[in-house]
C-alpha cells in the first residue's frame, strides 16, 4: 500500500459551477472556499501529513481586477475566520509562493495564522498563493547561489518554498481539464495524477476517499521495475 505523505490539489471549476447556476463567477469561488473545510478535516483525520492547495497562481493576476480583488479578499476572510478549523484539528498553516505583492493586511493575517498554528503537529495545510512553479524554481536557484551552493538537484530542492514537505505523491485536478498549470512541477516528477470532471464546489471527502483508495493500490515504480 502506498503512503500518502503529500497530497496536492488544483481546485478548478469554480467559475463553471457558478455559470451552470446562472450565478456570477465569484459565487463559485465562495462555495469553493467552503469545500476546503471538508477536505482539510478529512486529511487531518486520516493522517495525511501535507496538503497543498492551489488557491492563487502567478497567472491569476491576468483575471479582471474585480475577480482578483474578490479572490484575495476571500483568502483574507478564510485566513482570519478559519482559526478554529486549524486549532481544533491540529492543523499547521503554511504558504508557498511569493507573498511580496500582497497588501500588508493580507501579509499580517498570513503571518498571524502561521504563528498561532506553529505548534500544531498534525496536518500541514499549505496554501499556494501567488504561486507558480517556474517562479519558485527560479527563486530557489538564485537563493542557492546567494547562499554559496553549487547548483545541483539537491541544492535546488533544498531552496524551494516547499522544501520541508517532500515530493508530491498524489496530485488531483478537479474540473475536467488535464494539465498542471505551473503547479509543483519539480515536486510532482513522480506524482500519481488524478483528473476528475467534478467541479471543485461539488468535490467532497467521499470522492477524495475514492481517489486515495485507487492511489493506494497502484504499483509505484519511480523509474525502476
Ligand atoms: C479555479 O477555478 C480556481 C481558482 C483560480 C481559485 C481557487 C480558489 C478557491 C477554491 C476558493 C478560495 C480558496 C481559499 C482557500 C480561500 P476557475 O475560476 O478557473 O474555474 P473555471 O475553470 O470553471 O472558470
Amino acid at each position: 500500500m502506498n503512503i500518502l505523505n503529500h497530497l496536492a490539489i488544483i481546485m478548478d471549476g469554480n467559475g463553471r459551477w457558478a455559470k451552470n447556476r446562472s450565478l456570477v463567477r465569484t459565487n463559485g469561488h465562495k462555495k469553493g472556499a467552503d469545500v476546503v473545510n471538508d477536505i482539510a478535516i478529512y486529511c487531518a483525520k486520516n493522517n495525511i501529513k501535507n496538503l497543498t492547495l492551489y488557491a492563487f497562481s502567478t497567472e491569476n493576476w491576468k483575471r479582471p481586477k474585480s475577480e482578483v480583488d474578490f479572490l484575495l479578499n476571500l483568502l483574507l476572510k478564510f485566513i482570519k475566520l478559519k482559526e478554529e478549523l486549524f486549532l481544533q484539528n491540529n492543523i499547521r498553516f503554511h504558504t508557498i509562493g511569493d507573498l511580496s505583492p500582497f497588501s500588508n493586511k493580507l501579509k499580517d493575517a498570513i503571518a498571524n495564522l502561521k504563528n498561532k498554528t506553529q505548534n500544531n503537529n498534525g496536518l500541514n495545510l499549505i496554501l499556494a498563493i501567488n504561486y507558480g512553479s517556474q517562479n519558485e524554481i527560479t527563486r530557489a536557484v538564485n537563493l542557492a547561489l546567494e547562499n554559496g551552493y553549487k547548483i545541483t538537484e539537491q541544492s535546488i530542492a533544498k531552496h524551494l518554498d516547499s522544501a520541508s514537505f517532500g515530493d508530491v505523491d498524489l496530485l488531483i485536478r478537479t474540473g475536467g481539464e488535464q494539465r498542471l498549470s505551473n503547479f509543483l512541477l519539480w515536486q510532482s516528477s513522480y506524482a500519481e495524477l488524478a483528473f476528475t470532471p467534478t467541479l471543485w464546489p461539488d468535490f467532497n471527502s467521499k470522492e477524495l476517499e475514492e481517489i486515495i483508495a485507487k492511489f493506494k493500490s497502484i504499483h509505484r515504480k519511480f523509474g525502476a521495475i
